[in-house]
């Protein structure tokens, strides 16, 4: 297993390009599942979850490749499996998208229900309400969605839950109404990017979809769907991820191939906040230095700010003199990070919904545990910022949704190294004083392993404080 080790304190500086959209890119990749011959995409992130989506589809029939131009390329080649097992969708709740243009395609589609989550509840009732809104007959049996369908049919469905809508609820049911027979009306859809990009890749394959970004969605039913080549969107979620590490940082950095457009709210929080921003056709620049201001943050279904993004948005202010409160109003427990963050030094009390954040002027360097894709990139960059170093452990939750972050963040000057997990390559300046002082049990030491300058000296001190510690 893999950890982080970072030395903070650096202001970042330079030029980074943004990925293509995790959130976008999987979606995209189940409707190559509802259309005959070859999708290929463009763009798409080599994240693990890309990989498990590509098992997953593998499992279902389509051969899944990345051509010489790091494009992926899906051709269905058989259209007999239907089964989407539980060890992969249980490692990857967006493996729940291939219910829709399995059943719109295939007529029968058995889907594993995608079990628990650390940032909370994630029913699946509305995908179910619009599938059979549609005419598909579906019943749960044995933890898996149990559908069939022999010809869907168009209907009205809204899809509005007790918390907002649903992205990918929305991306099922539209896959599913654009192969029914008939006009759909899909009522409540979610308004993300990452659905209009979606919406567009099925209007490329012949589907006929109106309303696309507004919450209303009108579908014209068609026969077939013709496979179509398409580019991701930027991962807007990355951007303003790589724009918080500039800003909590202080540090200055020009973020390349973003769809500015779509970040609206977050540049006009990070503005709130005192981030000073320059914002150009496809460019961000983020400087650092000014001194910044604590404000309340409110997490809501697009165009509002991203719960995807409260994490990040928690350990900035976390660093920001005076009270601020984080509330998510889509997913109310998603705070695995906050204890993690106070580990660190930040002062944080969970109300309801909400974190109330006392910021402080330094974090402090700790061992902390990554526990989500969201809230490890909210340790990344409480890291950068702190005082000393930090480790952070189970770094598997961020390489699900970020693409090489390690690379990126080191290129614009972070002291950050991806190493394994073990005693030997924990840093001296993280033992607690009596701790060290006791004789560690004698390790058998791996080989030195490579690593930056800094990285060395950490080691080799943690070396040599041992040695002196054994012959006291
Ligand atoms: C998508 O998840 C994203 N994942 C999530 O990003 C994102 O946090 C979420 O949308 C909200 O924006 C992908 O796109 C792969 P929802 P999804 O269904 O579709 C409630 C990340 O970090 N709800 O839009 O699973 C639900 O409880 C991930 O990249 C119902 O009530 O989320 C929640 O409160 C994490 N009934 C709200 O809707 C349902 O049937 C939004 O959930 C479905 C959802």
């Amino acid at each position: 297993m893999d950890m982080f080790v970072i030395e903070g304190g650096v202001p970042l500086a330079g030029t980074v390009a943004v990925s293509g959209a995790k959130n976008s890119a999987l979606p995209l990749m189940a409707a190559a599942l509802a259309a005959e011959g070859k999708t290929v995409l463009r763009g798409v992130p080599r994240l693990v979850d890309v990989d498990t989506l590509s098992l997953l589809l593998q499992t279902l029939g389509v051969q899944v490749r990345r051509d010489a131009e790091d494009a992926l390329t899906l051709e269905v080649v058989d259209e007999q499996p239907h089964v989407a097992d539980y060890e992969l969708v249980r490692r990857m709740r967006a493996g729940f998208c291939v219910l829709g243009p399995l059943l719109a395609r295939r007529g029968r589609a058995c889907v594993s229900l995608p079990g628990g989550c650390n940032i909370g509840d994630r029913p699946i009732e509305l995908h179910l309400k619009g599938l059979r809104a549609l005419g598909a007959e579906i019943a749960i049996e044995r933890g898996y969605v149990v559908a069939t369908a022999k010809r869907l049919r168009g209907t009205h469905v809204d899809l509005r839950g007790p918390l907002g809508s649903t992205v990918t609820g929305t991306c099922n049911v539209m896959i599913a109404a654009a192969l029914a027979d008939g006009e759909s009306t899909i009522e409540s859809a979610a308004c993300e990017p990452e659905v209009v990009d979606l919406g567009k890749l099925l209007n490329a394959m012949g589907a006929r979809i109106g309303g696309l970004g507004t919450s209303i969605l009108r579908v014209q039913g068609v026969r077939h769907l013709a496979a179509a080549e398409h580019t991701v969107i930027p991962d807007r979620i990355e951007a303003a991820t790589l724009m918080i590490a500039a800003a909590i940082t202080r540090g200055h950095v020009t973020l390349t191939g973003v769809r500015t457009d779509q970040l609206t709210n977050v540049l006009d929080k990070l503005r709130q906040i005192g981030v000073p921003i320059e914002v150009g056709q496809d460019t961000v620049e983020v400087r650092g230095g000014l001194p910044l201001r604590p404000v309340d943050c409110v997490a809501l279904p697009y165009p509002g700010l991203p719960t995807d993004l409260q994490a990040q948005l928690t350990a900035l202010l976390a660093t920001v003199p005076g009270v601020s409160v984080v509330t998510d109003k889509i997913f109310p427990d998603r705070f695995m990070h906050a204890p993690e963050l106070v580990r660190m030094g930040a002062r944080i009390r969970r109300e309801g919904n909400s974190a109330v954040i006392d910021g402080v002027e330094r974090l402090s360097g700790a061992c902390v545990m990554a526990c989500d894709l969201r809230a490890s990139a909210a340790l990344v960059l409480a890291g950068l910022a702190a005082s000393g170093t930090t480790v952070i452990r189970r770094i598997y939750h961020l390489d699900r949704g970020y693409e090489r972050l390690e690379s990126k963040l080191s290129r614009l000057g972070a002291k950050i190294i991806r190493t394994t997990d073990e005693p030997a390559n924990f840093p001296e300046s993280l033992r607690l004083a009596e701790e060290s002082a006791q004789p560690i049990r004698k390790f058998d030491l791996p080989e030195q392993i490579d690593g930056p300058k800094w990285f060395q000296q950490l080691r080799s001190d943690r070396l040599k404080s041992r040695s002196d510690s054994l012959e006291r």
